[in-house]
């Protein structure tokens, strides 16, 4: 799909800067027991690595999908692939929101004017969008109930994947606009961000 490739291309030039690490961090503390990793994390995790697309720089591995499932303790009690993207939709929601925090936050420091400052605001705007997609696709995934009548009905599962990608054109804009001013704390956030978007869209591609 055209905004895959996009993401794609966009990927392998800044193919050096890989972060996760930044997520596993936030895990330990955020979280005040150890959270649990089961056996469905784990094959659901394996099933998505698989989903990867084939010229992805940065695909995504079964470990990273675990550890970013266990930012979120709920993860270990899903039993069923609907509930654990549902999750993975949460997790991803939570650092998009804390990205967008820190963009204002910037931005409030930002000389008015500057190219800076209008790259933040479209920034903002773009994580705007973003919380928006994702909160269609989080009412959508916690209302699927199958397809039962014709295509106005329920969703299907297979066009799930589709819809969860939809997050990539704002976020792939607002990356444009932050690698023309060397923010080098908010590239690496956005780029966390991005690893997160990966693997909601690999995850929702094994139902
Ligand atoms: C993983 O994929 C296998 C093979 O397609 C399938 O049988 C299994 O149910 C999947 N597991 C999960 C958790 O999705
Ligand atoms: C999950 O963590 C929250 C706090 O982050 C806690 O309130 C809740 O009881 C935990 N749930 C389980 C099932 O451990
Ligand atoms: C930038 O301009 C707006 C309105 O033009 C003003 O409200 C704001 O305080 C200015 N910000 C800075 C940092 O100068």
């Amino acid at each position: 799909m055209a905004t895959m490739s996009a993401t794609s291309i966009f990927f392998s030039a800044i193919a050096i800067m890989l972060l996760s690490t930044t997520i596993a961090a936030e895990s330990s503390a955020s979280s005040g027991g150890k959270p649990k990793v089961t056996n469905f994390m784990v094959e659901a995790c394996k099933n998505a690595s698989m989903k990867n697309k084939i010229y992805d720089p940065n695909p995504i591995t079964q470990e990273f999908c675990v550890s970013t499932l266990m930012l979120d303790n709920r993860s270990a009690e899903a039993k069923d692939l609907h509930s654990l993207i549902h999750i993975a939709i949460d997790i991803l929601k939570g650092q998009v929101a804390a990205t967008n925090g820190n963009v204002k936050q910037m931005l409030q420091d930002t000389k008015n004017g500057t190219a800076t400052m209008r790259a933040l605001s479209y920034c903002m705007v773009d994580y705007d969008r973003m919380v928006s997609i994702l909160n269609i696709c989080d009412t959508m995934i916690k209302e699927y109930h199958g397809r039962k009548g014709g295509a106005n009905d329920g969703l299907l599962s297979s066009e799930l994947p589709a819809y969860v990608e939809r997050v990539d054109k704002p976020f792939i804009e607002c990356w444009l606009g932050l690698l023309a001013m060397e923010a080098k704390k908010l590239l690496d956030e956005n780029f966390a961000v991005g690893m997160s978007v990966t693997l909601n869209f690999c995850l929702a591609s094994t139902i």
